[in-house]
């Protein structure tokens, strides 16, 4: 079967309730290749704001959530909380959550498996530092961030997207170049079908993420391995629609 592409909209911490509207207004008036997933990664204030005026072609994720259902976790959400407001996905792992607020492996596998015990589907981020991409390390850190979700995912692939976002890449307008990022994602498939299963590296959707804009978005789309986008500042313009119809 065919891997359906898959483009994820991650706002981060940016928006406010106008623009949040016009975002999803401009996306339900525009015309978007049926045969690809979008999913917009709201900020998790707005989101039942964006479940309330959010088109059947689009769908929701939280941007990070606990690893249980409730509790004195203060400042938290859950899988439970994102899945009761509508939202059908959650983004865990991101370099932003690793860096900025200390998240390891160990934790994020955790929160992946316990995001799917409760039911959402994952996009489970990984991806390797510019430091480590110049000392050569860049293969062996994908694979250990993979290797630490493998058994909290178990037999649940299906519910889960890896989005490959090297860290150089992100926000910096420094894309990965289509060879650099299908190479990886070729690897990150080689890997997944020896370490757990060849069906699994089969179906298993990789996006590619990290300065994705409408102009280099096609390019990217071509590479048999790159499944998809996880896209930041460009999800919050109109170019959105664009890199949304790359594949097309
Ligand atoms: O989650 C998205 C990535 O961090 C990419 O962000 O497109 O702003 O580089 P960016």
């Amino acid at each position: 079967m065919p891997r359906k592409f898959v483009v994820g909209g991650n706002w981060k911490m940016n928006g406010d309730q106008k623009q949040a509207r016009e975002i999803i207004e401009n996306l339900t008036n525009a015309t978007l290749d049926p045969n690809v997933e979008v999913i917009l990664g709201v900020p998790a204030i707005y989101l039942p704001l964006a479940k309330s005026v959010l088109p059947a072609k689009l769908e929701l994720a939280a941007q990070n959530c606990w690893k249980v259902a409730k509790g004195a976790f203060t400042g938290e959400i859950s899988p439970a909380m994102i899945k009761d407001i509508g939202a059908t996905w959650v983004i865990l792992g991101h370099s932003e959550r690793r860096t900025i607020f200390g998240e390891k492996d160990d934790l994020i596998a955790e929160k992946i498996g316990h995001a799917l015990d409760s039911g959402l589907k994952v996009i489970a981020c990984i991806g390797e530092t510019l430091e480590e991409r110049e000392g050569g390390k860049a293969e062996e850190v994908v694979y250990r961030q993979t290797k630490a979700f493998v058994s909290a995912i178990g037999d649940r692939w299906s519910n889960v997207v890896l989005a490959y976002e090297p860290v150089w890449a992100i926000g910096t307008g420094k894309t990965a170049t289509p060879q650099q990022a299908q190479e990886m994602h070729a690897c990150l498939r080689n890997w997944l079908s020896g370490n757990v299963s060849p069906s699994v590296a089969e179906l298993v959707r990789i996006q590619y993420g990290g300065s994705v804009t409408a102009s280099n978005a096609k390019e990217l789309a071509g590479s048999p391995d790159i499944d998809g986008f996880l896209v930041g500042g460009a999800s919050l313009k109109p170019e959105f629609v664009d890199i949304v119809n790359a594949s097309s």
